[in-house]
């Protein structure tokens, strides 16, 4: 069987271009062993940190290795098993190559019980980022209702779930996105309170401290850079900051010098807490069957920006970088 994989073809320095990939055509065994599956890909997760991964870098995943399919979350379809637990069409998630068909060991991937109408949410709110969000808000931001949380990247994956999870919490929510389109879908569709956009503001410090006239008591950090120059000088006595992401800073060549913030931190008791979402591994079921209820409740609203087509792959990942998706960027292939 032929199949078509993306793989890294260079480590790009600064912000990369598609020509970081190469699309390589390949034939799959035609005999499957003990244990293994032969999977069509459906729905394929980009995602910030695999900028990370283009590194030849100590980090706290392998970088992906020159000239070898990239890997991420995807889901994909059964399409033949030599597993008994596994049948032909059963949707399974795991961590996978970017390849459109693929046979791998049945203890890499997870059934996951669903239609593949909704398959992709486990890749966004059921899935990584919208437990990045929870364990991160909850476990670390503690939010009480009445405080003021402010959340940068506030319209991607995991920060409109950050947005949505303060407010069942009874806080006030302020968002800062990149577009006026993003800002008016926060207020109207998912009832942050107020919103900034980043690149409209002259002095986004002073727009931040008009946002929240009590002062910040959380602040869930997905940018970084001099968004969260801006906001930390506003957070309260006893503030919280979830350090979740640092998307401004993964494309640098250099980390830019920004201000000494140590004495925010210290002479208002300010916790500063970074966290991959591994560290809350234990808890996962908890996790995804609080998001679930809340789901289906009502309470929590799925964002999802879907690109078509698995030859899309590259330009979805780059697009993250100019802010190009309302909530989870996913790319679904062709059936
Ligand atoms: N700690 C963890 O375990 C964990 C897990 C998942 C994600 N994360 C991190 O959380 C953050 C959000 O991830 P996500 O998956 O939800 O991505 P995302 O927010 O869905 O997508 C990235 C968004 O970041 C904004 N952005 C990109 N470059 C920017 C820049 N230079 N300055 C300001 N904003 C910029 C863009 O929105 P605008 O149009 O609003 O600029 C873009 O849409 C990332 O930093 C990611 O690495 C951490």
């Amino acid at each position: 069987m032929e199949t078509q994989s993306f793989v890294l073809a260079k480590r790009p320095v600064g912000l990369p271009d598609e020509s970081a990939f190469k699309l390589k055509r390949s034939s799959l065994k035609d005999e499957l062993k003990d244990k293994e599956l032969n999977l069509h890909g459906l729905f394929y997760s980009v995602d910030p940190y695999m900028r990370g991964r283009m590194n030849d870098a100590k980090s706290y995943v392998e970088p992906f290795i020159l000239d070898q399919p990239i890997n991420g979350g995807v889901v994909a379809r059964v399409s033949e098993s030599k597993d008994p637990d596994f049948k032909k069409g059963d949707l399974v998630l795991g961590q996978l190559p970017w390849a459109t068909e693929m046979i791998v060991s049945s203890s890499q991937v997870h059934k996951i019980n669903t239609t593949e109408k909704l398959a992709s949410e486990y890749l966004g709110v059921l899935g990584m980022t919208g437990l990045t969000a929870y364990f991160g808000l909850l476990k670390i931001g503690q939010p009480k209702a009445g405080e003021t949380v402010i959340i940068s990247g506030a319209a991607g994956a995991v920060g409109c779930v950050v947005g949505q999870i303060a407010k069942i919490k009874g806080c006030k929510v302020v968002g800062i996105v990149g577009t006026n389109e993003k800002a008016k879908l926060l207020k109207n569709d998912f009832h942050f309170d107020e919103t900034i956009n980043y690149n409209d503001a002259t002095d986004l410090a002073s727009l931040v401290k008009q946002a929240c006239p009590d002062g910040i008591d959380i602040f869930y950090d997905n940018v970084g850079g001099v968004i969260s120059d801006a906001i930390i000088p506003n957070i309260n006595f006893h503030g919280r900051i979830v350090l979740c992401g640092q998307i401004a800073l993964y494309n640098a060549k250099e980390i830019p010098m920004g201000p000494r913030i140590q004495p925010y931190l210290l002479t208002r008791s300010i916790l500063m807490q970074g966290f991959t979402i591994g560290n809350f591994s234990e808890h996962f079921a908890e996790g995804t069957a609080a998001l679930d209820g809340w789901l289906k409740e009502g309470k929590l609203k799925s964002s999802q920006t879907i690109v078509e087509g698995f030859a899309e792959l590259p330009k979805a990942l780059l697009g993250l970088f100019s802010g190009k998706n309302i909530g989870k960027m996913i790319v679904k292939a062709e059936n």
